[in-house]
């Protein structure tokens, strides 16, 4: 449905050139909800304001439904009205001056199409309706809370019904609990009118629970890009463990591993591990190894078990409610772990861990 191939964008400051979008390329199928992840500065509101017509691309070719819309080397360039594309901005850029309804007709007055205003009318209501503020045509735009402009700036998106909506980190600037809420309904709204969508955050949380796929950028490229699961089991490098939740991260060095195979044994500062092996590695490399901290268990009376067990000091223990944030010392690493809230525990207790070999996983080689 939105096919970006090798985009590029540059831009002069006066510290000289920014290359902000370097080359990412990236596929998105009909109906997907597809996520740009990435901390601030890495790219992602040129991608998508490229994507929009917004900012004209120094290279690379943009088609939306199988259509071009723009092309560097065949010298193509469709404006951004003429795209059929929705777009929440960072900032919403709702109008003050105007009401709910003259911001959410916008669009079908002065763009791709211009309809008569009893058709406008209906969409207007149709598109409030859709994000719950059919009782808030009349209301001024100054006179709306954070989350109704987010849902203003959204109707506004929807009511030319687009083959693609661009989002631009629309939840940031909500509070934590209707954040929570406008998640779960931004992404029921979506599919429900089977909306192919790309969305951009640099909160993990929301990427990895709206998301049917999550694209990590750093520095003006992809660096990983598949399922939330498999990018938050099993992060490609350093970079992907440490920007997508927390990892604890292991050096060491492989002792044993058949080529082709999924798991190996590494030596460790706690001894020989098993481990999942993500890329071709040989005895005797050095890697880095990662786990999260819900991927280590901990024994129950700490006795050690058999395989990939050992012992470590409760160093800290902090309630968050669902879970106990901990971390444990042994020998000279320190792990972040997570326990369960109804046990007890105390600072200084000494614990089993063991940690199976598929949550266990290489990350990068050293
Ligand atoms: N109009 C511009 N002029 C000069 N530099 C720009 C311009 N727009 C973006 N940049 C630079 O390009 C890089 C990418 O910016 P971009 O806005 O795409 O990042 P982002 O990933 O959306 O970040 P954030 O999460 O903070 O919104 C940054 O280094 C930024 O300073
Ligand atoms: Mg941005």
């Amino acid at each position: 449905m939105l096919t970006v191939r090798n985009l590029r964008k540059a831009f002069a400051t006066d510290k000289g050139l920014v290359q902000a979008v370097d080359g990412v390329s990236f596929e998105i199928q009909r109906g997907e909800f597809y996520t740009l992840l990435g901390p601030s500065g890495c790219g992602k509101t040129t991608t998508l304001q490229c994507i929009a017509g917004l900012e004209t691309p120094d290279d690379g070719e943009i088609a939306l439904a199988g259509d071009l819309v723009y092309s560097r080397p065949k010298r193509l360039l469709v404006p951004a009205h003429r795209r059929n594309i929705g777009m929440v901005f960072q900032s919403y850029a709702i109008w003050p001056h105007m009401n709910v309804f003259q911001n959410v007709a916008f669009p079908l007055q002065y763009g791709r199409r211009r309809l008569p205003k009893q058709r406008i009318d209906e969409r207007v209501r149709k598109a409030l309706n859709m994000v719950q503020l059919g009782e808030y045509g009349n209301r001024p735009a100054p006179f709306l809370s954070g989350g109704q402009q987010q849902r203003v700036a959204l109707a506004r998106a929807i009511v030319d019904e687009p083959k693609v909506l661009l989002l631009d980190e629309p939840l940031s600037n909500l509070d934590a609990k209707l954040r929570e809420e406008m998640r779960v309904e931004l992404r029921d709204l979506v599919t429900r009118l089977n909306i192919t969508t790309l969305y951009v955050t640099h909160d993990q949380i929301e990427a990895l629970s709206m998301s049917d796929r999550i694209a990590v950028m750093r520095d003006g490229n992809i660096v990983q890009e598949s399922t939330p699961r498999e990018i938050y089991l099993t992060p490609k490098d350093k970079f992907v463990a440490d920007f997508l939740g927390k990892s604890n991260f292991l050096e060491a060095r492989i002792s044993e591993y058949t080529p082709g195979s999924k798991l190996g044994t590494a030596e460790t500062e706690f001894g020989p591990l098993q481990c999942t092996v993500t890329f071709d590695a040989k005895p005797g490399d050095r890697v880095l190894l990662a786990v999260r901290p819900a991927g280590i268990q901990v024994g129950p009376n700490g006795a050690a078990g058999d395989r990939n067990t050992f012992r470590g000091q409760l160093e800290s223990i902090s309630f968050v409610g669902d879970f106990l944030e901990c971390q444990v010392q042994v020998g000279s690493v320190r792990l972040r772990i997570i326990l369960d809230p109804y046990r007890e525990f105390r600072v200084g207790q000494t614990i089993a861990l063991s940690i199976p070999g598929d949550r266990l996983a290489t990350v990068a080689k050293l």
